[in-house]
């Protein structure tokens, strides 16, 4: 053993130091690519900022904790494309913050289930899912037909999102109360899950 190698080796803070600056170099050579990368940064071509609607719809999948059952990632496996549909890519989440790709199944993946059903199914589903699908294990949600969509929340929420760098315009943000007043929880959800996936929907 050469004499530095030893004493560096000896030594708990030398070793500790160069541990850090060796995992930082490391983590810098695999993250900083990403950051700068267009499939990872850029939305790929059909995928806009949610509207105000959606938005709000998100927001309650999150506050329901619909992600602790469904994930929003489908993985590329022929199984799973089989099943699903493509692959998720991350240029179809750049507008998700935080992202839902997770990997918890207990229900299906829900990245594609855009305009897979009709409102009506999604209503009744909501609602009492033993009502459409017998053997369901899935919770009813049933509160959400009641409930107002808090719609003096969104312009903040949107300022926020728009500092982040999502592409709202003034109109946008300013017609975000207009768009959501007096919509129930349910229609925003639903309004929400019709919109998922639709920029790869018809990709294989
Ligand atoms: C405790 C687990 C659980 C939670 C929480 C849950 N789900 Fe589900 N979900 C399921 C299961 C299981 C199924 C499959 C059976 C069925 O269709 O009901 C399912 C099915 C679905 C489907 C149909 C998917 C398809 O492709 O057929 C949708 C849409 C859905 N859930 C939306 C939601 C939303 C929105 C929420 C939150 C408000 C939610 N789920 C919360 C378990 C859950």
């Amino acid at each position: 053993m050469n004499q530095l190698q030893a004493k560096v080796e000896q030594n708990v803070a030398y070793l500790i130091i160069l541990t850090l600056l060796t995992l930082s170099i490391a983590m810098l050579v695999e993250i900083l690519p990403l950051m700068f990368s267009n499939s990872t940064t850029k939305p790929i071509e059909g995928v806009k900022p949610y509207t105000a609607l959606a938005l709000a719809g998100r927001d309650i999948f999150v506050r329901e904790g619909c992600y602790n059952c469904h994930s929003q990632m489908i993985r590329p496996f022929r199984a799973e494309t089989e099943r699903y549909g493509h692959y998720s890519v991350a240029g179809e989440s750049v507008y998700d913050r935080p992202f839902q790709w997770g990997s918890k199944r207990t229900g299906p993946d829900l990245a594609r289930v855009g305009a897979r059903y009709s409102d009506e199914w999604h209503r009744a589903h909501l609602m009492n899912p033993r009502d459409v699908v017998p053997e369901s294990n899935m919770p009813a949600f049933p509160w959400l037909a009641a409930n107002k969509v808090d719609s003096a929340a969104l312009p903040a929420k949107m300022t926020a999102l728009r500092k982040l760098g999502d592409p709202y315009s003034d109109a946008d943000i300013k017609g975000s109360v207009a768009a959501t007043e007096g919509k129930t929880e349910m229609e925003a959800v639903i309004f929400y899950l019709q919109g998922l996936g639709l920029a790869l929907k018809n990709k294989r």
